[in-house]
């Protein structure tokens, strides 16, 4: 059982930064990544068609023999989680929980102090948090109530910021278009004083050099992929299937269009991958 893959899903390529979090902090272990080209982008779509995507194609992990399943895509685990978990036998595992553990991580880095606690606990004591995301991750209120859980007194401010993904896609991560749109979307974050801002969809992190320069140095931003990575890890122990030893072997399934996976996959591992298995799952 240990020496099963972990699966990893995305609607598209930017889950492929949850990809590289979890290769890092989990070197011996084997990943089989899907990216849903073909219904991407799941930002705009109904809970009804994200969760119907998102368990064939966690049916389809499985079938390959995951041992457990990482979903890296925030609209997927914003909208359909509960179902996934529901539907599959291998433990499931999505970004928002570690996104908002990592609100109570970079305080403490940043303040010295405090503790990080399980949803109930004790405040993560951040006092205005701004989370971006896509439209439908905003609409569910998925990030927002998470943090409320955590800490009832904070004060919590959503924008849905669309334009994101196809500018991360085009490669314009610094590109002057990309800043004009970055601070219309920041404006009311910076009007409601965030002191925190959570990257709220996989294409975000790539941004964050623009993001810093439009809400501020003070304001510290999150990026729930390497936190997801360090719960990965520790589901892994829990349920007694870390793999500790051995070479990992990777695989790489999409939906759709070989050809842009293989020339976009470069830009959110930093590494080329060589080839890309292409199924159709409706
Ligand atoms: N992967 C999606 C997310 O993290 C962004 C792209 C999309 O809209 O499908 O929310």
């Amino acid at each position: 059982m240990r020496s099963r893959p972990i699966g990893v899903f995305d609607s598209g390529l930017g889950g492929l930064t949850v990809f590289k979090a979890l290769a890092a902090r989990l070197p011996h272990e084997s990943l089989i990544y899907f990216g849903d080209t073909a219904h991407v982008p799941y930002g705009s779509k109904s809970k009804e068609a994200v969760t119907a995507f998102s368990i064939s194609i966690g049916r389809f992990l499985e079938k390959q023999g995951i041992k457990a399943l990482v979903v890296a895509c925030n609209t997927a685990s914003a909208l359909a989680l509960k179902d996934l978990k529901r539907a599959l036998r291998v433990p499931v595992l999505g970004v928002i929980e570690p996104g908002v553990r990592a609100v109570g991580r970079e305080y403490d880095r940043s303040h010295g102090a405090g503790r990080i606690s399980p949803p109930g606990g004790a405040p993560v004591r951040a006092r205005s948090v701004g989370v971006i995301a896509t439209e439908a991750t905003i609409a569910s209120g998925a990030y927002q109530s998470a943090l409320r859980l955590r800490d009832p007194r904070l004060r919590v401010v959503g924008a849905a910021c669309p334009l994101f993904v196809p500018l991360v896609e085009e490669g314009w991560w610094s590109h002057r278009v990309t800043r004009e749109v970055a601070a219309e979307y920041v404006r009311p974050l910076k009007k409601a004083r965030i002191d925190t801002l959570i990257l709220g969809c996989t294409h975000y992190p790539l941004l964050k050099g623009v993001l810093r320069s439009v809400v501020g140095r003070s304001v510290r931003l999150i990026d729930s992929a390497e936190e997801t990575a360090r719960a990965t890890e520790r589901l892994l122990v829990s349920e007694s299937l870390a793999r500790t030893t051995g070479t990992p072997k990777h695989r790489f399934f999409a939906s759709d269009g070989p050809d842009r996976f293989l020339r976009l996959a470069r830009r959110f591992l930093g590494v080329g991958v060589d080839t890309v298995e292409i199924r159709r799952l409706d």
